[in-house]
């Protein structure tokens, strides 16, 4: 355990203001960047834990776009929302600010200017991506198309989230405008570049080779593999109206690209904060013997492993974070949370639902928690778990020692008798908790952590169950006080240890064993001391009045659970309704432009999927004037073997092009059915419904 204290500058990612926050966010990112700052607080740690609303970016202005309002109403409504509900599930920000804010205009501007002024950036005219529809440029999120790493459909301009890979938007392979549909053209523009490859040996020291062990091997793995593929330039500027005027020559009418400035906005909140205390933000940022730590989920990998650190080794004030303990994602019964399909369960009307129970969801998430793998929320796992470890262990735990301590000795703590063997066990096992769930709680094991604290509530209420005070009451009355002293202790234990976890009950458990006691011998701050559980005789001294019993959890029952299933269903109809919708027809083809296209039958005679890619098959096909290849991406609904042999229909003369370094002559022609199956065009086929577009 760390004893001296240390400083810490803990970060939990900026949240988009472009719609509510879900248990994805809060289980990938908040909840454990809460556990680590409440537990580093608790040993006496100096903690900044910042935070705030990323108010810039492209889903934000196409979502005003969509409600026809301005980007700024958009983001003083969510940022609104979002605050509440960190408050509300009890996220203990040091200081939650706004990108919006002036302090953050001001701090991102004089980055970029330190940066542009010591020749950090690449300044270049290249051709972009335009949508002379729209009049507008398009980068990042204004722009989807085929990913050319993994083939997925729905890549963005900045980023695959099938794959990870962080792109340009000129990488994508028939890219589509996100505003108005159109396919792009290419104009010229001029930009910033950040020249992420002449960082490339210094990431591959520092990470690669210096984080090997430290970093959790997901983190690390990816770093791994971007800087395997090679690092690019990448601009950091965007022409856009919504974001920071770049403050350079030449900047006029563009912004800052939203992750140069979203990372910044951990600075400029903690220069909010320190503004406010009285305190100077600059050693949280600074000092080398400050462990900055990032919290994040691991679509964000590559901006705070890579291209942060790279802008703030460009800097060079800057400290470079000591890790970045990104966690994977959370599905919701099976599927993928998404925010556009509404499938989640949102915070705020989690609390409408089940008021007052933000430490069961709490509770659950960590339980769950995506540490090294995709994970699954079932509103069946919370109801099990809710019932059977919270309300049956360690609240049926507490209710019974404060019960019971009321009952015998009016709340008073007795003075024990001589330990038996067994108390003696009993205490040994407690005392080497803190040590155990501090240490998961290091190695950012969130919720081996939190399964340890369990394991105190089991102990506890073992200990009762096995020594039966309430029967010895009537032969033993020494024997009781000295059971009842034993299990106070643990309970104490248990309010101290479950406060990074579970800081509503927490609060409540503490309140209920009296530990603000003015009479006692004992300060409320000493009793929540961490380490003293393990050093200190008493946790809750003889004599010490506690109060009365409460109610830490209670159980729910299957109507509760039936209402949120039935709030699911209806959302799944709701997006099949959607799905379901034709696609209105496209510009008139003119007879020229149809015969301009070369059908031809051909059959399949070999196929095989492309390794590391998830989507795609490489098919060879007879086409009667050649045997030619044909990349498709179906390998995510067919088997090889299964089309070996199909008749289908060959778009011959389509211009080749090269999928993952396979060069594609020509396309087959797919359409989907109503199971969003891909099949080969045949109107026949089971579930193919008239107004299906083949493509
Ligand atoms: N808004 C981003 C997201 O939700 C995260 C920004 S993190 C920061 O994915 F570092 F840029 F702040
Ligand atoms: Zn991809």
């Amino acid at each position: 355990m760390s004893n001296t204290p240390q400083r810490y500058t803990i970060t939990a990612a900026l949240p988009y203001t472009n719609g509510p926050i879900h248990i994805g966010h809060l289980a990938g990112v908040y909840v454990p960047a809460d556990i680590y700052a409440r537990y580093l607080r608790m040993q006496g740690n100096d903690v900044a834990f910042v935070c705030g609303s990323d108010e810039h970016g492209v889903p934000i202005t196409i979502k005003a776009k969509k409600e026809g309002v301005t980007p700024q109403d958009i983001v003083d409504k969510y940022d609104g929302i979002i605050r509440k509900s960190f408050e509300d599930f009890g996220v203990s920000f040091d200081n939650y600010s706004r990108t919006s804010a002036k302090v953050h205009h001001d701090t991102a501007s004089a980055f970029f200017k330190k940066m542009y002024e010591d020749g950090k950036f690449i300044e270049e005219t290249t051709q972009q991506l335009y949508d002379e529809k729209a009049g507008q440029f398009l980068a990042d999120r204004f722009v989807t198309g085929n990913c050319p790493k993994c083939g997925n459909e729905e890549a963005y301009g900045d980023q695959c989230e099938s794959c990870g890979t962080s792109l340009n938007a000129t990488d994508l392979i028939n890219p589509k405008s996100a505003i108005t549909g159109e396919v792009p053209t290419l104009k010229e523009t001029r930009h910033w570049f950040l020249p992420l490859d002449q960082y490339q040996e210094w990431l591959d020291e520092w990470i690669v080779k210096g984080h090997a062990h430290d970093w959790k091997s997901n983190v690390h793995g990816q770093v791994k593999s971007w800087l395997n593929d090679g690092l690019r330039a990448r601009a950091v500027t965007r022409d856009l109206d919504w974001g920071i005027p770049v403050p350079v020559e030449g900047g006029d009418g563009k912004v800052l690209y939203v992750w140069f400035d979203a990372p910044i906005g951990y600075i400029s909140s903690t220069k909010e904060w320190a503004e406010r205390e009285g305190k100077d933000w600059e050693p949280y940022w600074k000092d080398e013997k400050t462990k900055l730590v990032h919290f994040i989920g691991k679509d964000n990998i590559v901006f705070h492993c890579i291209i942060f650190p790279v802008m703030l080794k460009a800097h060079g004030e800057y400290i470079l974070p000591e890790n970045v303990p990104a966690n994977e994602f959370l599905n919701l019964e099976g599927k993928k949370l998404s925010t556009s399909k509404n499938w989640a369960v949102w915070l705020h009307e989690y609390l409408e639902d089940f008021p007052n129970q933000q430490d069961v969801l709490r509770y659950v998430l960590t339980a769950n928690a995506p540490e090294a793998k995709d994970n699954d929320f079932t509103w069946k796992d919370f109801q099990a778990r809710n019932n059977n470890e919270l309300v049956a262990i360690f609240g049926n735990f507490i209710n019974r020692v404060v019960v019971l301590t009321n009952k015998y000795y009016s709340g008073i703590v007795p003075k024990p008798n001589d330990y038996s063997e067994v108390d003696e066990q009993t205490v040994t096992e407690l005392k080497a908790y803190p040590a155990v769930i501090a240490s998961s709680i290091e190695k950012y094991r969130f919720r081996e952590a939190q399964g340890e604290l369990m394991n105190l509530a089991r102990l506890g209420n073992k200990y009762l169950a096995d020594e039966e005070p309430w029967k010895l009451i009537k032969t033993d009355e020494e024997r009781v006080k000295t059971v009842m002293y034993v299990a106070l202790q643990i309970a104490s234990a248990l309010a101290t240890l479950s406060e990074p976890f579970l800081p509503f009950s927490s609060t409540k458990l503490q309140k209920m064993l009296n530990f603000t006691d003015a009479e006692s011998q004992l300060s409320g701050k000493e009793y929540s001391q961490w380490d003293k559980i393990a050093t200190r005789d008493s946790l809750l001294p003889a004599g010490h009045q506690i109060g009365k019993a409460e109610l830490l959890f209670s159980k729910i029952e299957d109507a509760q659970m039936q209402q949120q299933l039935d709030k699911l269903e209806a959302t799944k109809t709701a997006n099949a309704a959607e799905n379901n919708k034709v696609e209105p027809q496209k510009e008139t083809a003119t007879f020229e432009d149809f015969t301009k296209m070369d059908l031809r039958v051909g059959t399949i005679i070999e196929a095989h999927k492309l390794p590391k890619t998830k989507k795609l098959m490489v098919i060879k096909v007879d086409t009667g004037l050649d045997q030619r290849t044909v990349v498709s991406g179906i390998a995510e609904h067919y088997k090889a073997e299964e089309i070996i042999g199909k008749k289908v229909t060959v778009l011959a003369n389509l211009a080749p092009r090269k999928l993952r370094g396979v060069e594609s002559q020509g396309m087959i022609l797919m359409t989907e059915n109503s199971a969003g199956k891909l099949v080969f065009v045949n109107p026949d086929e089971d579930g193919v419904e008239p107004g299906t577009t083949i493509n």
